[in-house]
């Protein structure tokens, strides 16, 4: 029996009903056996990317290959709970001579994902989402057989986590209800058992008489809320994700124009030059005279970083500083543009306004519209995301397994504080804190969600951060395939020993509100 198994049943003083020291070996086997078709599904997805509600060509490909393909192992139901993308596989296994009925047979559910980010395809990575429930779901329904345990598991096909909170319109129409333990995994460029912060998307608009009026207002309003930005306590930020003009939630602008009028190329590039200090970590830029603007110098800033929850200064941001400097330096006659769009008298921004608690996501909200309200024609907002806690179970039995041989000996695993992102499966956990001590008090419904590396540790090899261009390169390698076949491995592993073992259950599902 493998040693961290050992210390799981001595930590929570029970034993287990089923020998499981051969599991680990077994689903080694399973997985050679079946992963290379759930990878190639995947591999397809990432071919198609599709956005928003629209990832039909992902529907059709699992149902289609559960249905006719490998027909008769799963219940498939396709479009469910009146989401045209939606989809649930459903499985139980009864061991010979089982008497009591289906309801008391324990389950799991595992969340897939699927769902590509506009423009930029499968930068968030979410053909690994639906890899890695597949593969963890496929893995252990085999064990079960196997070893005659009795077990249910349910893989609930999530679309649309990006944009409109997927799952929150899943548990609105009762998806989660029959299911306490809900897992799932992430893919990111570091290894981490972590939280994810609330999130809701605040969309301004700023008009001008002109052009120049329109873009010096939306700049202004920039500066503003990259200083609110500076106050904000750790963990919580304010940031505006999106190229000026642009109006696509979650995408990561690394490629920012801005066009200055009334100044030499030599004045406008020694002015970025000045403002571009080491903070601004792989950030580059150019200057060229602009044929559209009589003495008009286009300035291209390019680099990683942007998103919302990195500490990295982005190209964006020398934008707003090259703005702030020009705009304080007393300078008569400079104006700004938007290159290659010098006739927009409307721009969008979108500023991601994330609070590390769900329940500070009100008081940021009105903190950043406060801001701005005095630029901004209309400012419009999506729906909320709820924050994800981090429970210690199943998250140090996963911890455990990660570092071990089985799963590739990755010390690296550990708990995090930090909540790089926002995430939809936050609708499903719905937790209720304690407003001084943010201990969590109850759950909806408990949501086991690692967040795992797929950047290779080698120079050269592509590793973005989610929602930047490359990191849709990094999802693409066959080192990223590898990384999430172990993490399924692990979760099947763990979703046998949730349904073998009822205090495992009972602990892992402790919080949830009945
Ligand atoms: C895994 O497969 C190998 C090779 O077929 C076999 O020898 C071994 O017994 C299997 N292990 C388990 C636990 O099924
Ligand atoms: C120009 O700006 C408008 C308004 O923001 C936007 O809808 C349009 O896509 C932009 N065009 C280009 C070429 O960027
Ligand atoms: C901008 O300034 C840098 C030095 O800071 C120089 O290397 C570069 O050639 C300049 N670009 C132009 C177009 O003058
Ligand atoms: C500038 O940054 C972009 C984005 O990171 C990169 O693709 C490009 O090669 C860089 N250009 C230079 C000249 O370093
Ligand atoms: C503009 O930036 C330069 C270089 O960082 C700095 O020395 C100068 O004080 C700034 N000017 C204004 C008005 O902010
Ligand atoms: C919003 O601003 C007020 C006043 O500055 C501050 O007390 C509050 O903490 C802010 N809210 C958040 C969530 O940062
Ligand atoms: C993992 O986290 C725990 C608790 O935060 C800490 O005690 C431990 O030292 C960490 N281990 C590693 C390898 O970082």
């Amino acid at each position: 029996m493998a040693r961290s198994h050992l210390f799981l049943l001595a930590s929570i003083g029970l034993t287990t009903a089923t020998d499981l020291s051969t599991l680990p070996a077994l689903l080694k086997n399973i997985s050679a056996d079946i992963f290379p078709d759930l990878k190639g599904i995947s591999q397809d997805i990432y071919a198609h990317p599709e956005t928003s509600l629209q990832e039909f060509h992902a529907h059709d490909t699992v149902v289609d290959y559960f249905t006719t393909t490998k027909p008769g192992l799963w219940d498939v139901k396709p479009h469910v709970y009146n989401l045209p993308t939606a989809f649930q596989l459903d499985f139980v296994h009864k061991p010979a001579g089982y008497t009591g009925s289906e309801d008391e047979i324990p389950v799991v559910g595992i969340m897939a994902e699927y769902d590509a980010l506009i423009g930029i395809g499968h930068a968030c990575g979410h053909n690994h989402i639906l890899l890695n429930g597949l593969a963890a779901a496929s893995m252990a329904r085999q064990a079960l057989i196997a070893l005659d345990i009795p077990g249910r598991i349910r893989i609930l096909g999530t679309p649309d986590e990006e944009n409109t909170g997927g799952k929150g319109l899943l548990r609105d129409a009762g998806a989660f209800d029959e299911v306490d333990m809900w897992m799932m995994a992430h893919p990111t460029s570091a290894n981490a058992v972590q939280p994810m912060g609330a999130r809701v998307d605040a969309q301004a608009n700023f008009v001008g008489d002109t052009h120049a009026d329109a873009v010096r207002t939306a700049y202004e309003a920039l500066v503003l809320i990259t200083d609110l930005g500076t106050t904000l306590p750790s963990g919580t930020t304010a940031t505006p994700v999106e190229d000026v003009g642009m109006f696509a939630i979650n995408v990561v602008s690394q490629k920012i124009l801005l066009g200055i009028a009334g100044l030499s190329l030599q004045d406008v590039n020694a002015t970025v030059g000045a403002l571009l200090d080491s903070t601004y970590i792989g950030v580059n830029y150019t200057v060229a005279e602009d044929d559209e603007v009589e003495k008009g110098i286009a300035v291209t800033m390019e680099g990683p970083g942007g998103h919302a929850s990195e500490g990295t200064k982005s190209p964006l941001r020398l934008s707003i500083e090259t703005f702030r400097n020009l705009t304080n330096s007393g300078k008569q006659g400079i104006s700004f543009f938007l290159p290659g769009n010098i006739t927009a008298t409307e721009l969008d921004i979108t500023i991601s306004v994330r609070p590390r608690y769900t329940m500070d996501l009100d008081s940021l909200l009105k903190n950043v519209t406060s801001t701005i309200t005095s630029k901004a024609k209309s400012i419009t907002t999506d729906r909320p995301y709820p924050a994800l806690e981090v429970l210690s179970t199943p998250g140090d039995r996963f911890i455990n397994l990660m570092h071990d041989a089985d799963h590739d000996s990755q010390t690296n695993w550990n708990f995090s504080t930090i909540a790089p992102a926002a995430t939809d499966a936050g609708f499903v956990q719905d937790a209720v804190l304690d407003p001084s001590t943010k201990q969590v008090l109850s759950t909806f419904k408990a949501v086991f969600h690692p967040n795992f590396g797929i950047c290779e540790p080698v120079a050269g090899a592509p590793c973005g951060f989610n929602h930047e261009p490359e990191f849709e390169q990094t999802a693409g390698t066959e080192y990223s395939y590898g990384r999430t076949e172990i993490v399924a491995r692990a979760l099947a592993q763990i979703a046998v020993e949730l349904l073998d073992d009822k205090a495992f259950m009972r602990e892992a599902t402790k919080l949830v509100r009945k």
